[in-house]
């Protein structure tokens, strides 16, 4: 099978990517490189010993798209492209808007175009909102707080009439929860240009000394150490999801919204207690006041997932860590 992945050089797309070559698809790549480097190409084709193709282009660009499909022909799409800043998200509101929802639509009238139906798209947890009640679960109300969280809602609203109008459609959209951690090569990774704006990678920077220090956005929330609580999950564990899910459409009609996230609440400092003990280092931090938007915790219920894909994840914290300090230490080397 031929899968085309948009934004196949990002955090996530390139571990896909990896997870799809390793189990025999034929694996496409198209991304503008807005928020990735055109070296992770290289090293996809190294970890995996494989070809990709990759075109530079912005998925916006309708008739290119087109040919990309049919020159690979292409059976399914995975639509990971699109910007994820929720910061620059309420400053930029036309350039989100017009990336992640235009950018979606772009994408489906080529598919339509060349008679491609099975479409698996890159929804976020951020969907949900204040939660009304916890674990979250699909049937949860969807009330976004932010115009990242609303253009990933209105993206799915619109995948969700496209699959009620035509019954050749077979979509699924992931709601991830956070993302952390890389490939165990540490030849990819989370690349944010930037200073970064999650966890992660943010206190990868202090730990190699690009930062220094971690600001540890309130530590009087009603959680189990007064800090936030999220659901990390092992990007190797998302990309096997997305597997998951592919064989899944593959047999299934209609929309289906699954959350991908572990079930499992971590605190900000749990996370750093972890990734002090991979990179043998102290993180130096600064309480500062609650960051605007922050939810105090969420999390998800894996069910569905579970249900649906026979998916579930398997690498723990400890395996986020380690593997996205062995990236960064990596990175500083090749400088
Ligand atoms: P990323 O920024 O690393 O990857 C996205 C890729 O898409 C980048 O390589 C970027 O250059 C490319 N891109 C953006 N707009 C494009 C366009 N118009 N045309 C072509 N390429 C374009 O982000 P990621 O963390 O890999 O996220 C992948 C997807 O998952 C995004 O849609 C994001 O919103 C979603 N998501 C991410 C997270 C997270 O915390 N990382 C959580 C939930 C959902
Ligand atoms: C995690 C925790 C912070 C940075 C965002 C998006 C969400 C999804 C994932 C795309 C929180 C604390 C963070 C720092 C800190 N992305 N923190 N110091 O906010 O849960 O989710 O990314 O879909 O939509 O909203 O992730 O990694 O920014 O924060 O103390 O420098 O770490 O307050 O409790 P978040 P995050």
């Amino acid at each position: 099978m031929n899968i085309l992945l948009t934004g196949g050089l990002g955090f996530i797309g390139s571990h896909t990517a990896v997870v799809l070559a390793e189990q025999g698809y034929q694996v496409v790549l198209v991304d503008n490189l807005c928020n990735s480097e055109i070296e992770t190409h290289a090293n996809l084709e190294l970890i995996t010993g494989k070809e990709m193709p990759f075109h530079e282009l912005d998925i916006r660009h309708t008739t290119a798209l087109v040919r990309i499909l049919k020159e690979y022909q292409v059976d399914a799409v995975i639509h990971f492209a699109g910007l994820k800043s929720v910061a620059e998200s309420s400053t930029e509101p036309l350039k989100y808007y017009d990336n992640n929802v235009g950018g979606t639509i772009s994408l489906l009238e080529a598919m339509k175009a060349c008679d491609i139906y099975h479409f698996i798209f890159s929804s976020s947890a951020t969907v949900y909102g204040v939660p009304q009640y916890l674990p979250y679960d699909e049937d949860h109300p969807l009330v976004p707080m932010n115009t990242y969280g609303k253009t990933k809602l209105q993206a799915e609203e619109i995948l969700q009439d496209v699959a009620r109008s035509d019954s050749r459609w077979s979509i699924a959209a992931l709601r991830y929860f956070n993302p952390a951690g890389a490939h165990e090569s540490g030849l990819i990774g989370e690349l944010p240009k930037g200073v970064p704006n999650n966890l992660m990678p943010y206190v990868c920077q202090v730990a190699s000394g690009k930062l220094p220090y971690l600001n540890i956005f309130g530590d009087d929330y009603d959680t189990k150490d007064g800090t936030g609580e999220r659901d990390y999950i092992h990007v190797m564990d998302l990309a096997e999801g997305h597997v998951a899910a592919l064989r899944f459409i593959e047999k299934n009609i209609g929309f289906y919204p699954i959350n991908l996230g572990t079930g499992i609440s971590c605190s900000v400092y749990e996370l750093i207690n972890a990734f002090e003990k991979s990179a043998n280092c102290t993180i130096v931090k600064k309480v500062q006041s609650r960051r605007s938007g922050d939810l105090p915790i969420y999390f998800a219920c894996a069910d569905k997932a579970k249900d649906l894909l026979a998916w579930h994840a398997k690498r723990d914290l400890q395996s986020m860590c380690d593997s996205s300090w062995k990236f960064q230490a990596n990175l500083a080397k090749n400088l």
